[in-house]
């Protein structure tokens, strides 16, 4: 049976999506493109689809805004606003005739709705089979554009600086560093604050196997990033990639997506006529946490306003070993819960049965066990357990102590409303408190 549509997170209505691209703030709209084929529901033809936002809850689709040519297929970038207020896009133009990747641009005077190329595309070519994913940014204390490009193979991020967005000039390549374990692709460079983070998506080589999203937390100082610190996992489940952040926003806040799969399994989803979804957008803060600066991520606050008034509350309810399932609200939930530590082992809820999402004392982890590919697991040292699971059609994300640690997992659950229990393994554990809402449909239907 094909899944449903989801309920929360963004899909064409048709055909295949990957990489979030071009995410930008412009004139009251958020703007998403990404990777997109018009043609059918499996990758080709990679081209620009274009929808938009105001809230970065409800989306509107407009369909194909960079269509791939004979000659240039358009692979993942960015886009800004210029300084006469065009929107302008700088992306990946692939030639499947000599297989060379470059960057090059395209213009829109219309709020992205329409967009002219380039007539000296590309802008960036050096000759590789590898070099994609431009991520341009304004850097204000320099006073220029600053773009963050992969060479995939060599597991770098080179950085070029430009005035005018056509003629770029090398400034310096990051890495090897962190994990190598697969290419580098769709890099990301944001201050964050007061530091800047440096995001590198891997394929393979993730924390959950397959494709997974890496940062660097360290200094830009306009020609050099320098990381301080060991790379960390953005998302230790199996279902983020090609994460980035949008340019321009009103409130200069830092929010990203990503794209809600994986490489390894994304071609085999089960979904028709559509395949691939984006996670829910998230607002990005940086803590201290265990002596190291960490990201933090929450579902953007405007979420919130798809709440129905009738939540389900419960409050200091001892979990007996074994699962107990409590009735639950139709539809996509939000579920936050607080436990406290018994005697038991392991203790978290369970959703629609075979879902485990849950805190391991002997071995320090949260995890979520039961998706496709197992368990998934990271450290986490706490006394309790809080978290905010967001519950779609065919998803899961768990936020772990106010998004320290969060999971992004793609579960095509069977047919039925959810439920929702409680678990403890070898003894027992108390839930403190816990809301259920259920969130309407993003979509009209
Ligand atoms: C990442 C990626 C990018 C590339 C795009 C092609 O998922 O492989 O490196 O530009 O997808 O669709």
């Amino acid at each position: 049976m094909t899944p449903h549509r989801p309920r929360l997170h963004y899909t064409p209505v048709r055909n295949w999506m990957n990489d979030p691209n071009g995410l930008v703030w412009h004139d009251g709209e958020y703007h998403l493109f990404y990777q997109y084929n018009p043609y059918g529901n499996d990758w080709g033809n990679m081209s620009w689809g274009h929808a938009v936002s105001t809230d970065l809850v409800h989306w509107e689709e407009l369909g194909v805004a960079i269509e791939a040519t004979d000659d240039e297929h358009v692979f993942s970038g960015s886009a800004v606003i210029d300084h006469d207020g065009t929107m302008v896009a700088v992306y990946t133009g692939y030639y499947p005739a000599s297989g060379l990747q470059a960057q090059s641009l395209a213009r829109s005077t219309d709020r992205g709705r329409t967009w002219t190329r380039h007539p000296g595309n590309p802008v960036l070519d050096i000759g590789s089979k590898e070099f994609r994913d431009p991520k341009v940014f304004w850097y204000g204390p320099g006073g220029y554009w600053v773009m963050a490009v992969v060479l995939a193979l060599e597991w770098k991020v080179s950085f070029y600086r430009s005035g005018d967005l056509l003629s770029w000039t090398w400034l310096s390549d990051f890495g090897p560093d962190g994990s190598v374990d697969g290419v580098w692709e769709v890099p990301d460079l944001f201050e964050l604050d007061g530091r800047w983070v440096l995001v590198v998506s891997l394929n393979p080589g993730g924390p959950a196997g397959g494709s997974g999203v890496q940062y660097f937390v360290g200094r830009f100082d306009g020609v050099t990033f320098t990381s301080d610190w060991p790379a960390s996992w953005a998302d230790h489940g199996r279902d983020f990639y090609a994460a980035v952040s949008w340019n321009h926003t009103p409130d200069g806040r830092r929010r990203w997506i990503g794209w809600m799969s994986n490489w390894d399994d994304a071609a085999a989803h089960p979904t028709d006529p559509w395949r691939g979804a984006q996670s829910l957008p998230r607002e990005l803060l940086l803590e201290d946490i265990g002596g190291r600066p960490r990201l933090v991520q929450r579902p953007v606050a405007a979420l919130q306003a798809l709440r129905s008034t009738d939540a389900v509350h419960l409050a200091d309810l001892n979990v007996p070993p074994g699962v107990t399932f409590r009735p639950v609200p139709e539809g996509a939930l939000e579920i936050t819960a607080e436990f406290e530590p018994g005697t038991a082992e392991r203790f978290g809820l369970v959703i629609h049965e075979g879902l485990r999402i849950g805190y391991d004392v002997v071995r320090g982890e949260a995890f979520v066990d039961g998706t496709p590919s197992g368990r998934h697991a990271a450290p986490l040292s706490a006394d309790g357990l809080r978290l905010t699971a967001i519950v779609d059609t065919s998803s899961v994300e768990v936020f772990f102590d106010r998004g320290q640690v969060v999971f992004t997992e793609q579960v095509f659950f069977g047919p039925g409303s959810p439920c929702v229990g409680l678990f403890a393994d070898s003894g027992t554990a108390l839930l403190r408190s816990a809301t259920i809402h259920s969130l309407a449909s993003i979509w009209d239907e």
